[in-house]
């Protein structure tokens, strides 16, 4: 093993997408800065994958504050105002940031960045790249990131951070060929991103596997909202290794329907005023509804339609939608694409303040790791503004943090070698285990939940826990750790939907007779660490 050999850095920044990227651009002014990726940097995560598009307040005619109002109304005011308030300031200078490094967004006849509405808006502030937004945005962030100095570590996976006493010293992580590195820092910034693949059918990339959601929690973290999750509206149905491919809201923003298969545009009957641009959670609920009730199409879905408009507007506001559904033999110029509910967003994560500190020393996280921001249900177009203004806030933070003389206990790297070793004479391979958990996650954590249906999903992913998870080589060390953090991911989400029982957002418990609406909630945030666990009660302004 390799654990001898100890990297030494000012600030290590833990994950690659959006927000991972710009906090290491950001801590780079500050010192030496290594930044981990367990894919290839800009490759893996969600942002690149995020299709539809950026919000900034840019026009006179909105403002902060309406912008600050539809996050926390989208969010069933469960979100940490100050953080919004932060979001919404921020998210144009940060938008200013990748125009001034070169990004290309969408313009209008007077070249000002357009701009097309998503739910929840009551302005249409959502800038794009047609429906190829984020990685428009990762490709500028990479050009950025490789005009600094920081240090690259492709394809190496973090393991644990390092504490001495209450703080956070550095990680220990695997290389490609599963030796152990170690990374010792002054400060350390965790953007690992979310974790829908714990479920059946999700939107996230391979990497989305709530990394950081463990790790947070195993140093000591504080994680708020974890039953919060997302469920996008609009994934695909079919062919069956698309299933839960991301179909942007935007193809809702550029004016398509939503139909039954009888042909009614049914979201008159969930929210007649706002209709398919209504949030994401009640659009799902809506849909899932029309499926469970016996109006899903053939292929166990909804339709969405763009036929009635200009052919030229599809060609050019939704060419990658366009040019993936014809792989799929549908021409969506001519016939309706076919759309269900899939896992996409976790709002919860680690509770962090304004200057992206969590509960630990020496820990700062942003993106979507982090909880607080998006509340009980995240807007569309939100979380790509999150990465940048919380991402420069994390590296800014974890750069100014001073120089220390700490050191990685020997202890700490030999007890992740014997985790390691134990999985070289496991007995079920990671897959086995995953399988079982994401049937159980979607059948009782999805959109629709009961206390009964979440106490046995929980009981199945303790079981799963116990298994003796089997690595058949060192390179397959690192799928051990990820069914393992994939494992703990669903149970503080499962944990942390028992806790909270109420409806709100995303949340939907069937099993609650509720008297009160989100703004009047008695409850406020559930938490939980290695330390406590328990939902707050309300605070109200
Ligand atoms: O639908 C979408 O394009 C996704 C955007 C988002 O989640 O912000």
């Amino acid at each position: 093993m390799r654990s001898a050999e100890v990297l030494d850095c000012h600030v290590l920044v833990i994950g690659s997408g959006g927000a991972g990227v710009r906090a290491a651009i950001e801590a780079s002014g500050y010192g030496e800065t290594i930044l981990v990726s367990k894919t290839l940097a800009g490759k893996g995560g969600c942002t690149t994958m995020a299709e539809g598009g950026y919000n900034a307040v840019l026009r006179e005619e909105d403002s902060c504050g309406i912008h600050f109002e539809d996050t926390m109304k989208g969010g069933a005011y469960l979100n940490d105002p100050e953080l919004v308030s932060i979001l919404v300031a921020e998210a144009p200078q940060r938008i200013n940031d990748l125009l001034a490094w070169g990004a290309v967004f969408d313009v209008t006849d007077s070249c000002d960045v357009a701009q097309r509405p998503f739910g929840g808006q009551t302005f249409p502030r959502t800038c794009y790249a047609g429906d190829r937004t984020g990685h428009e945005m990762m490709m500028t962030l990479i050009e950025r990131l490789a005009s600094t100095n920081v240090e690259i570590e492709n394809e190496v996976t973090a393991l644990d951070l390092v504490r001495e006493g209450e703080r956070v010293v550095g990680a220990l992580c695997l290389d490609g060929k599963g030796e152990v590195m170690v990374i010792r820092a002054d400060a350390t910034v965790l953007a690992t991103g979310g974790g829908t693949q714990i479920y059946d059918i999700s939107t996230n990339s391979s990497s989305g596997t709530g990394d950081g959601f463990a790790i947070g929690y195993r140093a000591g973290a504080e994680l708020i909202d974890m039953e919060m999750v997302q469920f996008h509206p609009t994934g695909a149905v079919y062919p069956y290794d698309a299933r839960g491919r991301l179909i942007t809201e935007a193809v809702r923003g550029e004016g398509g329907i939503l139909r039954n298969a009888a042909g009614e545009r049914f979201m008159s009957r969930y929210d007649p005023e706002r209709m398919e641009l209504s949030t994401r959670d009640v659009v799902s609920r809506a849909i899932a509804t029309e499926i469970l009730e016996g109006r899903g199409t053939p292929h166990g879905g909804v339709f969405l339609d763009v036929t009635h408009l200009p052919r030229q507007q599809v060609e050019e506001k939704l060419p990658v939608m366009l040019e993936q559904f014809l792989k799929f033999g549908v021409d969506i110029r001519e016939e309706p694409m076919e759309v269900a509910p899939t896992a996409h967003h976790v709002m919860g994560g680690l509770r962090i303040t304004p200057d992206a500190g969590t509960t630990v020393p020496g820990l700062f996280a942003c993106g979507e790791v982090t909880g607080g921001v998006h509340g009980a249900n995240r807007l569309g177009g939100n979380a790509l503004a999150d990465t940048q203004v919380f991402g420069k806030r994390a590296g800014e933070s974890a750069g100014r943090s001073p120089r220390r003389d700490s050191c990685i206990d020997p202890k700490a790297i030999e007890a992740q070698e014997e985790r390691l070793a134990a999985f070289l004479d496991g007995q079920v391979p990671p897959s086995t285990v995953i399988r079982s958990l994401k049937t159980a996650m979607w059948e009782g954590a999805g959109i629709f939940r009961t206390e009964a249906g979440l106490n046995k999903t929980l009981g199945v992913i303790s079981h799963l826990s116990s298994l003796r998870l089997l690595a058949r080589t060192r390179e397959n060390l690192a799928e051990c750790c990820t069914a393992q953090n994939m494992l703990l991911s669903a149970s503080l989400v499962v944990r942390g939907a028992i806790l909270r029982k109420e409806s709100r957002g995303a949340h939907m418990r069937k099993d609650v007779v509720q008297t009160w609406d989100a703004r009047n909630s008695p409850y406020g945030h559930t938490y939980q660490s290695l330390d406590r666990s328990g939902i707050e009660t309300a605070v109200r302004s």
